[in-house]
């Protein structure tokens, strides 16, 4: 009587699945995880029923969190969101890269020039008979044409060109892993492996922007001229981008130092509440902010904090605080997009890289005389919670936080600090080494740390 009964629950159960299968759902038919009884023999035209099968919502959940991380992949490398209207139809990028040779203007930027600016070629997009050649050093890297070929084959990481029938390029447009992704140069430097939400500190963007035939856009923007624009550009240098100047309009730090920040990784970032230095938001929140601000993508963004003429006259001006495009080109990409930078785990320092006992020594000193998990709070290594400081607190100027709505800054994650010793530390990369960085903390916070447990301390950060 007892296994009758079961077996008639079971019967209910897959009849629902199965009805709920009618109605769209998911067809799977399982038994909840803790209700199925063991012995239950299922007739031979019932599915068979393993007691410890996942409930349909939790296959369900994990199809979802599986095709989530496999779109924001995809989003995240090859979507333009339509910004290609912008850096090549109005400010014809595409020109400049393709040369008069190729239809287009000047003299055209070859592989060699691409890879001096720092832009990276992904291995896996080129033929085999292609790699073969690279290899053998049979490609000629010097001709612009090749850059086409590549652009061709999607292989310029973050750089997407548009071709008509005849295969010219007749736009080009970029993606989020022209800044936030580099290769493993597994096959040159320069050339290898993507590897997604490395910041790219290599990248030069403002020289590759600055390429561009028609900056009069940004120039008008700016209220400025072409000169003054493409000497801004020029002033950022590798690895580095302003993604504020065209709200507030400043291009210089007071002491006439370039207002560019570093590119940051964007690896790591789960269970971190704010993101970019300034804190600006949540990653979703920023992402909006750059699809549509930043690489001119055609969706729709609001933030209102931005609709303040004093300290973004230019956003203000332009109406960027309230962008409205239709059809949308971005919004919908929003949850894969933001679900993919979560999962972006920060990469294992190789063995090898630091020094293992300086580095546990380094940790007692990190966790306990210099105090630093008070905000870096471990394994996530910024505070759970509001990781906001203020410039004073941190012993730095304010500028930088004073473009961003709370005007603070950030406590930076620190998970995967090998990845970008290139390029220095904080948000403009004021510090060139870490040595700097804790010699900053040691004076700041009067931390009395001997040498000894600095290095340890920095093994430490090397090895995080
Ligand atoms: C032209 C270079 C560039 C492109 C393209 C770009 N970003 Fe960024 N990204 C930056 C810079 C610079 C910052 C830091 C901004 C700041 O702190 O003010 C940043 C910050 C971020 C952060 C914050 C990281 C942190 O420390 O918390 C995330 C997340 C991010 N970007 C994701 C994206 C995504 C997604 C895209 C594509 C939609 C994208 N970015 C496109 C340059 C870029
Ligand atoms: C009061 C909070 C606070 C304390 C304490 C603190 N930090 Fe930081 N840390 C921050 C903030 C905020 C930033 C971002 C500063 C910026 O970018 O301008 C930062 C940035 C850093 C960076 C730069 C990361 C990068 O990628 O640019 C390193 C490295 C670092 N901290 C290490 C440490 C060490 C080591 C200690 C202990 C000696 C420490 N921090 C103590 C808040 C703190």
């Amino acid at each position: 009587m007892k296994n009758k009964n079961k077996y008639i629950l079971v019967l209910l159960i897959v009849f629902g699945v199965l009805a709920a299968g009618c109605m769209g759902q998911q067809t799977t038919p399982v038994t909840p995880t803790q209700s199925a009884p063991t012995d239950t023999k299922p007739a031979q035209t019932a599915p068979v029923i393993q007691a410890n099968d996942k409930s349909t919502n939790d296959k369900m959940t994990d199809q979802d969190a599986q095709k989530m991380v496999t779109d924001g992949r995809e989003i995240f490398r090859h979507d333009t969101f339509g910004d290609e209207a912008y850096w090549g139809d109005t400010l014809k990028l595409h020109q400049a890269i393709a040369g008069a040779a190729n239809g287009g203007v000047g003299g055209g930027v070859d592989p060699k020039t691409a890879l001096a600016v720092g832009l990276k070629v992904d291995v896996d997009a080129l033929p085999p008979e292609l790699v073969n050649n690279l290899k053998a050093g049979k490609v000629n890297l010097t001709d612009p044409a090749t850059t086409i070929a590549l652009l061709q084959l999607d292989a310029v990481v973050g750089v997407k060109g548009f071709f008509d029938e005849n295969k010219n390029l007749k736009s080009i447009g970029i993606t989020c892993a022209l800044c936030h992704s580099t290769v493993d140069d597994s096959l040159t430097s320069g050339i290898g492996h993507r590897l997604d939400g490395w910041p790219n500190r290599d990248l030069n963007v403002g020289v590759i922007v600055s390429l561009a035939p028609n900056l009069q856009p940004v120039a008008d923007r700016l209220h400025t001229n072409v000169t003054t624009v493409k000497a801004v550009l020029n002033s950022w240098g590798p690895g580095k981008y302003d993604a504020e100047l065209n709200m507030d309009g400043k291009a210089m730090q007071p002491d006439g130092k370039s207002a560019a920040t570093l590119l940051p990784a964007a690896f790591g970032l789960a269970g971190v509440n704010l993101h970019t230095y300034g804190g600006w938001g949540s990653v979703t929140h920023w992402n909006a902010y750059v699809a549509n601000t930043q690489m001119r993508g055609k969706g729709v963004f609001y933030d209102p904090r931005l609709n303040n003429k004093a300290k973004y006259p230019l956003a203000v001006e332009t109406g960027d605080w309230n962008i409205r495009n239709d059809p949308d080109m971005v919004t919908s990409k929003l949850p894969a997009l933001q679900f993919y930078q979560l999962s972006l785990k920060a990469p294992i320092p190789p063995k090898g890289s630091f020094d293992e006992t300086a580095a546990a020594n380094g940790q007692a000193i990190f966790n306990g005389k210099a105090n630093c998990d008070r905000c870096h709070v471990p394994p996530v290594f910024a505070e759970p919670g509001w990781p906001m400081h203020n410039a004073s607190e941190m012993g730095i100027d304010d500028f930088q936080a004073k473009r961003s709505p709370d005007e603070m800054y950030r406590t930076t994650p620190l998970k995967g600090l090998f990845s970008h010793m290139k390029g220095g530390f904080y948000h403009d990369g004021r510090f060139a080494t870490l040595m700097d960085v804790v010699n900053h903390y040691d004076k700041l916070f009067g931390l009395g740390l001997a040498d000894n447990e600095k290095n340890d301390l920095i093994e430490y950060m090397k090895s995080i």
